[in-house]
């Protein structure tokens, strides 16, 4: 295995995150250095023509590496990602280190979900804006003292689902196309101790919700083509008030994002910027 690294300004990581971080890329590290002004970013190869290939596109340097497992490599130590006021993400899998950090951070939920073959460590803008949209959510139905179901289609290391999970959702699902990330977003589930929460196996192509069960949340960050061709079943199997998190969308698909959805009945969304990426936001009549 060889691995590209390149040391870049902070300013950057959007592109970075674009380019090596895309839907799906697991074999990539963006890693911030001390001092919070640049950024490295790690890129795990099984070839080294591929690791090639990309320093002469960027330049940075190639290395051989013994270890065959990228996500082994990846820094155990990754910046812990605090959600508004009641969310803490950590890439720890130690539980001592989970409580210490439990301890130091009493009002928080913490996550642990270590880097795995799986996407969905809280890093990534795609993420972190459904997170923060969830956390919003919980606190209104909170105040309310309404429970809530959630549904995550695309759940990747199940970050979402456990989230929900952990503000206070039940129950909830999970599902991914991919064996692997369904196995990861199991282990998680137990890591963090979440039991109303289920992962299972499926493609949201032939998806269909099970009898007549409506979601008060249906997450979704996957490609936006996926998004627009199953919008319509995702739509009706949102609860009446129930809210939609779209995310995955690179801005140049936000227009046919946008028209899918308004096919649907939806009413119009808060969108969310990040980087080049768009979260939409559509709460149900
Ligand atoms: C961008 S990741 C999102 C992971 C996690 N939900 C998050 O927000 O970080 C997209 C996930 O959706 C899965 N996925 C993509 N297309 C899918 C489909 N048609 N059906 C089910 N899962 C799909 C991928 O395997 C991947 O795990």
């Amino acid at each position: 295995m060889h691995v590209w690294s390149k040391l870049s300004s902070t300013k950057w990581r959007d592109a970075w995150e674009e380019r090596f971080l895309g839907l799906g890329q697991t074999n990539a590290v963006i890693q911030e250095l001390p001092g919070g002004k640049s950024i490295r970013v790690d890129v795990y190869c099984n070839h080294e023509k591929e690791a090639l290939a990309i320093a002469e596109q960027f330049g940075g340097r190639v290395r051989k590496v013994k270890n065959e497992n990228w996500a082994a490599m990846a820094p155990a130590k990754r910046r812990p990602i605090k959600i508004r006021d009641t969310l803490l993400i950590s890439g720890e899998a130690d539980p001592q280190q989970i409580k210490q950090l439990q301890d130091a951070h009493p009002a928080r939920q913490i996550l642990s979900i270590p880097a795995e073959l799986a996407f969905g460590t809280g890093d990534h803008a795609t993420t972190s804006t459904c997170l923060q949209i969830l956390a919003d959510i919980a606190k209104s139905h909170r105040r309310a003292g309404r429970d809530w179901s959630m549904l995550d289609a695309g759940t990747g290391t199940g970050l979402l689902a456990i989230a929900a999970a952990k503000l206070g959702a039940a129950p909830v699902e999970g599902f991914d196309f991919d064996p692997t990330a369904v196995s990861v977003a199991r282990r998680n589930l137990k890591r963090n101790k979440t039991s109303c929460a289920s992962i299972y196996e499926a493609d949201l192509n032939q998806w269909q919700p099970a009898g007549k069960t409506l979601w008060d949340v249906i997450t979704a960050n996957v490609f936006a083509d996926v998004l627009t061709e199953n919008l319509m079943k995702l739509s009706h199997a949102l609860a009446p008030g129930g809210h939609l998190i779209l995310s995955g969308i690179l801005l140049e698909y936000e227009e046919a994002v946008l028209a899918a959805a308004e096919k649907t009945g939806l009413p119009r969304p808060e969108s969310l910027h990040k980087g080049q990426w768009l979260t939409l936001h559509y709460q149900n009549t």
